[in-house]
């Protein structure tokens, strides 16, 4: 789908969206009225829509004209940027379903910055038109709904269109991390997905790839113990985006890149294991992140750093009982295999400190089903060492949409993790597991800001959303973008 902005105008033909506020006739709806010698009117006057927020009318091939239907939205009082957005996906979502090809929308009354109400319709819209049909090789490209122009009119078309570049860039990262987690987990394994992130290159990303001769060298006994038991060879991907002056410290971007988890030798059960591809949604973020931020230029210094393996269970395979050592020189008595998420992470984390000394750190990771438990599917959850970082992390998560909410951490979780043959075990029993998970990470966290979001119920959805289709979410890049525009740029 192709978004333009164009100015004010009645286009012939397509379909046309119309935001109206109340029952009161915007300037392009009245002339559609005249036009279609009262038409619209009389819709109105024959139906519920009284212009409020989330009603919408459609008029079927109006006389008078060519076009195939013009929808008329209501825009309520006063939308904010994320309803808008929503506005923009609802509308992709009518209009596939209409089979529509050509889409104009006519922003001409509802907000008192009209640009802005056309730009954040445009994004919605633009972040609700994502397939992942590359696999579906029956449908022929005619039988693929799909909107091929999506034009915004408004007045100051030029301004939108800077303004909505930006953010497009956004949309470019967000559709990355939705294609690395929506791939199939025999196509994207660590080679191949480091392969991938190699390609960030044009746009000024600095990527180097680690493979586990180096990282043997490293010490990084944890993240391999996980890599071990599969033909596949684990990859660390360490990304640098340069947006400042050299001597500005750089902010750091952590994931958990397990490109499928069977759980090892603590197997998982079989139903619903074919869910585990998205178990590098962590990593897929980080990832997004790095080409939305290099995509828009940003002007702050970024690493991103992610561990890719592929945990599986076989004759090499590390066993339940094992210790292994990280490159913190920190022991780990390995109990359950499936836990397999921290112990990438904490060799992750160790090297990006030690090589980067970053001013504040943030990973991510589908690091527990604790996390669900917890908070569902609406929530991703933090915990911290920091309470700025948290308080600025929650804030860009109410204005990004993508929300988080703070869990607890303390000394009587830590304990639960200690393990009497090594400086830890990677589990901390049945309760709040969660928060054992994240206490583990701490231990690799030395004096520095750090956040952790576990991701395990956001980075996938069985459900559409208005800005987000089923399927890869794409979570946490428009989250840390906000955070990065907000805090620190
Ligand atoms: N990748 C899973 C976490 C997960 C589970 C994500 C369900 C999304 C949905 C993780 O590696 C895992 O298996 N965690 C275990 C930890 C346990 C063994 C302490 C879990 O959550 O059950
Ligand atoms: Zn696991
Ligand atoms: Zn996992």
């Amino acid at each position: 789908m192709k978004v333009s902005f164009s100015k004010p105008g009645l286009p012939k033909d397509g379909a046309v969206v119309i935001g109206i506020v109340g029952k009161r006739l915007s300037t392009a709806a009245a002339a559609y009225d005249d036009l279609t010698d009262g038409a619209i009117k009389r819709c109105i006057a024959a139906s519920s829509f009284e212009g409020k927020e989330n009603q919408s009318l459609a008029i079927i091939a109006p006389e008078r004209t060519k076009l195939r239907r013009i929808l008329l939205v209501g825009l309520g009082k006063k939308m904010g940027d994320l309803e808008l957005q929503n506005l923009g996906g609802d509308i992709v979502e009518h209009m596939e379903g209409a089979e529509e090809l050509s889409v104009s929308v006519i922003v001409d009354c509802g907000a008192k910055d009209l640009i802005n109400a056309a730009v954040q319709i445009a994004y919605g819209s633009r972040l609700r038109a994502y397939k992942f049909d590359k696999y579906k090789k029956k449908l022929k490209g005619n039988q693929k709904p799909l909107i091929r122009n999506f034009m915004v009119h408004v007045k100051g078309e030029s301004l939108a269109r800077r303004t909505y570049a930006s953010l497009a860039k956004v949309a470019d990262g967000v559709f990355f991390t939705r294609d690395l987690v929506s791939e199939p987990p025999n196509v994207l394994y660590p080679v191949t997905f480091a392969r991938e992130v190699r390609k960030l290159t044009k746009l000024g990303v600095k990527v180097e790839v680690l493979g586990e001769a180096a990282m043997r060298k490293l010490g990084m006994g944890s993240l391999l113990g996980v890599g071990q038991g599969s033909r596949r060879e684990s990859q660390l991907v360490v990304m640098q985006w340069k947006g400042a002056a050299a001597s500005k410290q750089p902010v750091a971007f952590i994931g958990k890149g397990v490109t499928f988890d069977t759980g090892g030798i603590s197997l998982k059960p079989g139903a619903g294991m074919g869910e585990m591809k998205w178990d590098m949604g962590g990593a897929g973020a980080v990832a997004g992140l790095m080409k939305a931020l290099a995509g828009r230029k940003a002007q702050v210094n970024v690493i991103g750093i992610f561990g890719l393996v592929e945990n599986m269970p076989d004759g090499n395979a590390q066993r339940p009982g094992d210790v292994v050592k990280s490159m913190s020189g920190q022991t780990i008595e390995v109990l359950n295999t499936d836990a397999e998420g921290r112990l990438v992470l904490a060799d992750a984390l160790w090297y990006c400190q030690k090589k980067f000394k970053p001013r504040l750190m943030v990973d991510l990771a589908t690091l527990t089903g604790a996390i669900l438990v917890s908070l569902g599917k609406e929530y991703a959850g933090l915990f911290s060492n920091d309470d700025k970082l948290s308080k600025q992390l929650i804030a860009a998560g109410e204005t990004s949409g993508e929300k988080i909410w703070r869990m607890p951490m303390g000394d009587a979780f830590d304990k639960m993790i200690d393990s009497k043959i090594a400086d830890m075990k990677n589990i901390g029993g049945r309760w709040g597991g969660s928060i054992t998970a994240a206490q583990f990470l701490l231990r690799f966290v030395n004096d520095v800001p750090w956040a952790h979001l576990d991701i395990a119920g956001m980075a996938w959805s069985d459900k559409n959303a208005p800005t987000v289709p089923r399927g890869g979410t794409g979570y946490g890049v428009r989250l840390l973008d906000r955070f990065i525009r907000d805090y620190c740029e």
